[in-house]
């Protein structure tokens, strides 16, 4: 099988997958997250080593209160759930995004589970929470400004230099980009890091995205050619 280390997911289709049951769309972003933790397990057992997650985008304030209010709850319900089990399978947990941005609980909660996961050496689950990469890059470049005006770097940045300025320090950078829902947009997620990722589109939303879809995924991905700006593999 082709190598492919590392997955990212835009998990989109949760509002619209539970009001097609008559559910409110928060009932959409519960059944959601839960599904991280199924696909989380089953990525680990495919064996990908990082599995990238998009929670909350730095756009989706604009969402009503209520449903923001529940999304930002949703972290504490997660963890308690599911962080010893976690723990158990050696997963370690990174979230990316402005996290001194959220209420000051849903950061804690997310701290803690970085903190209490930071030696582990399985999965990385990495779950992107008021993340926007546009941000992200200008944060990164504004860093690396601060550097050089304080003498700690020079102007002779590469691209592998300036990757350590992104919050996906130390991640290799992502092989198959999976967006759910239908959608075919890549919504301010990690543009530097998919720049030569394969891309793929499911129809299913977030919450029937089955461990047996992601499977289907990674099976198209191996028929894919990867060249890099190089020639075909004959
Ligand atoms: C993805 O599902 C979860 C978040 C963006 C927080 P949506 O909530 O976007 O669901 P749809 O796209 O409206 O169906
Ligand atoms: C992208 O989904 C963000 C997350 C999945 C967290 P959206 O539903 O916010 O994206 P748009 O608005 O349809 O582009
Ligand atoms: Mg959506």
């Amino acid at each position: 099988m082709k190598e492919c280390r590392h997955v990212a997911i835009i998990m989109d289709g949760n509002g619209r997958w539970a009001q097609a049951q008559g559910l409110p769309r928060t009932a959409g972003h519960l059944a959601g997250s839960d599904n991280v933790r199924t696909i989380a397990i089953a990525a680990s057992e495919m064996g990908i080593q990082y599995l990238t997650l998009y929670a909350f985008s730095t756009e989706n304030w604009k969402r009503s209160k209520d449903e923001v209010g529940y999304i930002m709850k949703l972290p504490a319900y997660f963890f308690k759930k599911y962080m010893q089990e976690f723990l158990d399978r050696g997963y370690r947990m990174n979230i990316l995004g402005e996290l001194d941005a959220l209420p000051p609980a849903t950061e804690k909660v997310l701290k803690d589970a970085m903190e209490e996961s930071k030696k582990n050496t399985g999965l990385n689950l990495n779950i992107c929470m008021n993340y926007g990469s546009q941000r992200e890059i200008l944060l990164a470049a504004k860093h690396y400004a601060a550097d050089v005006l304080a003498g700690k770097a020079d102007l002779n940045l590469d691209e592998a230099g300036f990757e350590k300025y992104l919050m996906t320090a130390g991640f290799p950078p992502v092989d198959l980009l999976i967006r759910t829902s239908g959608e075919e947009r890549i919504s301010n997620y990690l543009l530097w890091q998919i720049a030569y990722a394969e891309l793929e589109f499911v129809p299913e939303s977030w919450p029937e995205f089955t461990p047996d879809v992601l499977k289907r995924c990674l099976e198209e991905y191996s028929h894919r050619d990867r060249r890099f700006g190089g020639v075909k593999n004959v």
